[in-house]
């Protein structure tokens, strides 16, 4: 970059194009009135800007498509593999990488060969996927957040740390055997896409090894961490992300990884860890249920996408931009008095929906009526992350409502431009105008699990 220029700019130009389709707005109330208010099950072609994830949703590179036409689709010892393990290898370090088809891939194979009924899985804080393969195992998953996380308002530089002090009583008073790995998230998705600091990392690692405990990382978007871990931590800021990142796998005993996000890729995923006798169990479930251990349920083709793309993740001009964008959202929001989790987080803006929508209780999920709202009004999906996705439906049929009343709007990678970006901002602030009108849901039909995904509303009136 030029020192004298402060435009941080796309570090790409655009090679294909993807029409996105307009629809009106008595086209969009046809279309979420039929979707039982569910953004899940409205067809993505009737959407205009999907910010319903970041998960395999990046747009590749030129390079990444060229290493796909070189894919082995050897079913035993690909070329691919090889490369793909020493791109993993290379940042992780790791002695042991198998591929999975994607990252709870990873955690089924981790968790069931670890866990038993009774057992305890500390985490920052618990990805839905993540918590549901602990607790399939009969063990429970105990999210361990810093006090800041709670605090939607509060600007911190890691509000995604773990609570150390609650980590050391919990390892204190859970039998050793009982509490078979810790987990820490990074970023902090649940949490609101913050970031880990180095030293919280290592504090981690310290008391987990001091109490004889494995440490993984939950390693989905260990690029954008370690690039916040270069702006934010004293003593990081001449480092590369490359070597941030080595750094904070280092501390680890292992990791599970979705490659659908920082690994650039649109699927895959994959375990690491140092030990042999569990790598050797795990590459047993693998072929089991995923396939052998050089492909692990991927084509070589898959292989050779996410090589490049974790090579292409840590390039610095990229994740500047990256973490920017999501910041010049929060720009905009803030000066238009819109309330969100602050600071932004490294893939994703959290809207505060109870701050936003005090009329609308927790029963009336006040989040996921914003979330209608914004598809209503602009055609923009988001993901509801509130008292629909994480409330607790008791046997009586008495619901307890989540800690927090979010709407995600997450950033595919290398997709959308400044100009998305601010139509986006023109919908939010608009919406959040209006928002004395806005109404809340009750739920006609829910499943009894996962219920966010296909769950059926009816809007109050
Ligand atoms: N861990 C974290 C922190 C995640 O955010 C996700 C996925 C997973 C594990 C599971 O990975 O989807 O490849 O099986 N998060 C996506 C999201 C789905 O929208 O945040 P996966």
């Amino acid at each position: 970059m030029h020192p004298h220029f402060r435009t941080i700019i796309e570090p790409f130009r655009i090679k294909t194009v993807e029409p996105i389709q307009f629809t009106t707005w008595e086209q969009r109330a046809d279309i979420i009135e039929a979707a039982g208010y569910n953004l899940f099950l409205v067809r993505a072609e009737n959407v205009l800007i999907d910010l319903l994830t970041d998960s395999g949703t990046g747009a590749m590179s030129s390079f990444q498509w060229a290493g796909m036409m070189q894919g082995d689709e050897s079913y035993a010892g690909a070329r691919s593999f090889y490369k793909f393990e020493a791109a993993a290898q290379r940042i992780t370090g790791f002695k042991h990488i198998i591929p999975t088809h994607q990252g709870r891939a990873a955690e089924r194979i981790l968790f069931g060969n670890v866990c038993k009924p009774g057992y305890v899985v500390p985490n920052n804080t618990h990805f839905d996927t993540t918590r549901a393969n602990v607790e399939c195992q009969g063990a429970q998953a105990l999210d361990l957040p810093c006090a800041e996380a709670h605090q939607p308002a509060l600007i911190a530089p890691f509000k995604g740390n773990m609570d150390v002090d609650a980590l050391t009583h919990t390892l204190q008073t859970v039998p050793r055997d009982q509490v078979p790995v810790v987990m820490l998230t990074v970023t902090n998705n649940s949490g609101g896409g913050q970031p880990v600091s180095m030293a919280n990392i290592r504090a981690v690692s310290q008391v987990c090894h001091a109490h004889g405990v494995p440490f993984f990382l939950d390693a989905c978007r260990f690029a954008e961490n370690a690039f916040f871990i270069k702006q934010r931590e004293p003593g990081y800021a001449d480092k590369t992300a490359l070597e941030i990142a080595q750094e904070m796998f280092s501390y680890a005993d292992g990791c599970t990884m979705s490659a659908k996000k920082d690994g650039m890729a649109n699927i895959g995923g994959f375990l690491a860890l140092h030990d042999d006798d569990l790598a050797q169990r795990c590459k047993n479930t693998l072929i089991l249920t995923e396939g052998f251990p050089t492909y692990g349920g991927l084509a070589g083709y898959d292989l050779e996408a996410i090589a490049v793309g974790l090579e292409e993740v840590l390039h610095e001009d990229y994740l500047r931009y990256r973490l920017r964008s999501i910041a010049y959202l929060g720009e905009k929001l803030d000066a238009a008095g819109v309330p969100f989790m602050k600071p932004t987080g490294g893939h994703a803006l959290y809207l505060d929906a109870a701050a936003m929508l005090p009329h609308i209780p927790a029963s009336h999920y006040p989040a996921q009526a914003l979330a209608v709202a914004l598809y209503q009004e602009g055609g923009i999906r988001s993901v509801e992350i509130g008292s629909v996705m994480f409330g607790r439906v008791h046997a009586d049929g008495s619901e307890e409502p989540a800690a927090l009343e979010l709407v995600r709007l997450a950033f595919p990678r290398r997709v959308y431009t400044q100009s998305h970006v601010d139509y986006v901002a023109e919908v939010v602030t608009y919406v959040a105008r209006l928002k004395d009108n806005l109404r809340g849901y009750r739920i006609s039909w829910q499943p009894p699990q996962l219920r966010h995904f296909s769950a059926q509303f009816e809007p109050l009136r």
